[in-house]
């Protein structure tokens, strides 16, 4: 499938679906505290999205049950919500999806509860920073694999790893369009970057090994080594300079 160049009128509702996946990402970190089931959580992201006249981007999706992932310590992402409390300490990723008005928005945040250690906490932030040293590359002219290649080796360095069976991916009235963006160096440059281009840039970092395990719930993804990992998503835009975050707040 080519890459799709989004339109002027389908940028702006790219740009409102996603302000309300960052803001419900927000509500949730206001939220998030000791005691509160993923349930609960999930449940208050899903009305925020409602109450904006949107709909949660996750639910039903190849039947994935809820509107977000929550992803605790070794779970690496596609977490499912339910009757788990959070507890002190606790590495919580959550994943978010809105559509508006045919329109994907889709993000993640790793948040830290309360007291942790300082290697969860360099997780953390250089889980967040690799996002940011890889979208130094996405503009237009530049090539898809340059991001990728930045990211790794800004985890790398660190003494992190990345997580290579699972990819960030082109957006649009899809959650998952083309192309699929490993966090990872590739043997080539992979395509070139066109303005309009709307990309869900999505590195997962471990601590330990790069080798994670699915549940099987169908979903969840953990470490093998049962060490935390941490997950940190934005949909951008494509620009002749520096890229536009549609999911951030
Ligand atoms: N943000 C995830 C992704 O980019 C979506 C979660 S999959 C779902 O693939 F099934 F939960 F929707
Ligand atoms: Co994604």
């Amino acid at each position: 499938m080519p890459i799709t160049i989004k339109s002027e009128s389908e940028i702006k509702k790219m740009r409102v679906a996603g302000e309300i996946t960052g803001k419900a990402l927000e509500v949730a970190e206001k939220n998030i505290c000791v005691g509160i089931t993923t349930r609960e959580l999930d449940k208050i992201i899903e009305n925020y999205i409602r109450s904006r006249n949107a709909v949660p981007g996750f639910l039903n999706y190849r039947g994935y049950p809820a509107s977000s992932c929550i992803s605790i310590n070794e779970e690496v992402i596609h977490g499912i919500p339910g009757e788990r409390k959070l507890k002190a300490g606790d590495v919580v990723s959550i994943d978010v999806g809105a559509i508006f008005d045919g329109y994907y928005g889709d993000a993640a945040r790793t948040f830290i509860l309360g007291e942790t250690s300082d290697e969860n906490k360099k997780l953390v932030e250089v889980t967040r920073q690799s996002f940011f040293e890889g979208i130094k590359f996405a503009k237009s002219g530049c090539h898809l694999f340059e991001i990728s290649e930045a990211v790794q080796d800004y985890v790398e360095k660190n003494g992190f790893s990345v997580v290579k069976d699972y990819v960030g991916h082109g957006i649009g009235t899809n959650m998952h369009e083309a192309p699929e963006i490993p966090n990872y160096k590739q043997n080539r440059r992979g395509p070139k970057l066109s303005a309009g281009m709307t990309l869900a840039i999505e590195p997962m970092v471990n601590i330990g090994t790069d080798r994670v395990i699915s549940l099987d719930d169908g979903w969840t993804v953990i470490t093998a080594d049962k060490k935390c990992s941490a997950h940190y998503e934005n949909t951008i835009l494509i620009c002749d300079g520096e890229p536009e975050i549609l999911t951030m707040v």
